[in-house]
């Protein structure tokens, strides 16, 4: 899977680090959250201090690190309660014996716990302490009290623990404490997008990288295509609310988030597959494959031999996916697209017609600086006739920018009253 960094930039993570030889892994954890993109900040208690300085959790999260509650210097850059609302998420990991009780009485007799009765954002503490201290009555009467009082709780693992005990008690590994924050952010995020993103609801297909059409069992025809544009789209539109099953030729891409991945390989393949989508129900198809014009007639059951100095292979021509799609009696919303290396907007506006399209984006693929391989696009998109919308110029943007106004375009043309023609 891959992710895309972005996506939680604008989310705020507090790291509230307290005393426990866990703390190390902590220093860990700020890198895997900036991995995901999140803003950290760091907290650190007296305890925390003793096992680990303030300027490597610095260094690490590229913030200043907040350890004082009434320290002028500090109150004056970010003080206790601005610290407090700019948290999306407090993560105390480690979490010690003494920070849990302190929550639990609501003492504020220092910065941490001072921030813990001051935020409104969710509290999640990792407690990692010896499995004695976990056991202990006291321990698990301020647990109970915590979660009670809303906070997520993260059970300790077993293990063999550093003082040389064995049992519950151990923190979780950093990669998976950041997976899970990112988790969190992303199911909350997905749960707006799905009430209100532009595609809410809607069955997306997307076509997307090249085909192989097989000429022996060793040898194919194919093309240049990347399926960059289509991944790019597939993410926007997931990110937009929608359910987007991604039809996906070779290429050597992470599925998206999200994203219900289908491999294909020929273009009879993804012809069928699409026609399977159509039946599960589809409400936008968008096809941004690179599908090869024709197949080889008679694929060699054998290796084919060298022998002569030419090889004749015959070539009959592949059905047009989008257009069989076009012409289905339950036929969703259809986007195409067309490279062209001339009369770009001609040839679009005529394909945009002849495969029953309601609209088609189309790019100049002899300018080098875009199209197939590249990280960027340009593209001019057209909308059939019955919209009566006019044709948009999306800039030269990076492959997400431009995916991303071209949900807006079907967004648009889907709320788009239609003129009978
Ligand atoms: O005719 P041309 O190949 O230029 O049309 C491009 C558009 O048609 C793209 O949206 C492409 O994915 C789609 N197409 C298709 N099946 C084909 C050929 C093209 O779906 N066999």
């Amino acid at each position: 899977m891959s992710f895309d960094l972005s996506v939680f930039s604008n989310k705020n993570i507090i790291l509230a680090v307290t005393g426990g030889i866990a703390a190390y892994k902590s220093a860990i954890l700020v890198r895997r959250l900036k991995d995901y993109g999140f803003n950290v900040r760091v907290v650190m208690t007296k305890g925390a201090q003793a096992f680990i300085t303030p300027l490597t959790f610095q260094a690490l999260s590229g913030n200043p690190v907040h350890t004082e509650l009434l320290d002028p210097e500090a109150e004056a850059g970010m003080g206790h309660i601005e610290l407090a609302r700019w948290a999306d998420l407090v993560l105390v990991a480690p979490a010690s014996c003494d920070t849990i009780a302190k929550f639990a009485a609501g003492l504020a007799d220092d910065l941490l716990s001072t921030l813990y009765l001051a935020t409104k954002a969710p509290v999640w503490v990792a407690p990692a302490m010896n499995q004695q201290m976990w056991a202990a009555k006291a321990t698990q009467r301020n647990l109970n009290t915590l979660v009670e009082d809303g906070v997520h709780v993260i059970m300790p693992e077993a293990g063999s623990q550093a003082c040389g005990d064995v049992g519950l008690g151990r923190m979780p590994e950093p990669e998976v404490l950041a997976e899970q924050v990112k988790d969190y952010f992303h199911q909350a995020q997905r749960a707006i997008a799905e009430k209100f993103g532009l595609l809410a609801g809607k069955r997306v297909t997307i076509t997307a990288g090249p085909t192989r059409e097989a000429i022996d069992p060793v040898r194919y025809i194919s093309n240049h295509s990347t399926g960059k544009m289509g991944f790019a789209i597939a993410a926007a539109c997931y990110s937009a609310g929608a359910k987007v099953t991604l039809l996906a030729g070779p290429v050597s891409l992470d599925t998206p988030n999200g994203v219900k991945r289908i491999n294909v390989s020929s273009a009879l393949k993804m012809l069928d597959e699409s026609m399977n989508q159509l039946e599960e129900g589809c409400d936008i198809f968008i096809a941004t494959a690179a599908v090869a014009d024709y197949r080889v007639a008679e694929v060699a059951e054998h290796k084919i031999k060298k022998s002569g100095d030419e090889l004749n292979v015959s070539l009959i021509k592949n059905p047009d996916i989008v257009a069989t799609i076009a012409q289905q009696e339950k036929r969703p919303f259809m986007v195409g697209f067309a490279a062209e290396t001339r009369n770009v907007e001609e040839y679009a506006a005529g394909k945009l017609v002849a495969k029953k399209l309601d609209m088609i984006a189309c790019n100049d693929v002899s300018r080098a600086d875009i199209g197939f391989a590249s990280d960027q696009n340009a593209m001019i998109v057209f909308f059939a006739e019955q919209y009566q919308m006019e044709k948009r110029d999306l800039e030269k943007a990076s492959k997400q920018e431009i995916a991303q106004q071209l949900v807006e375009a079907i967004h648009d043309a889907l709320h788009h009253e239609i003129e009978p023609v």
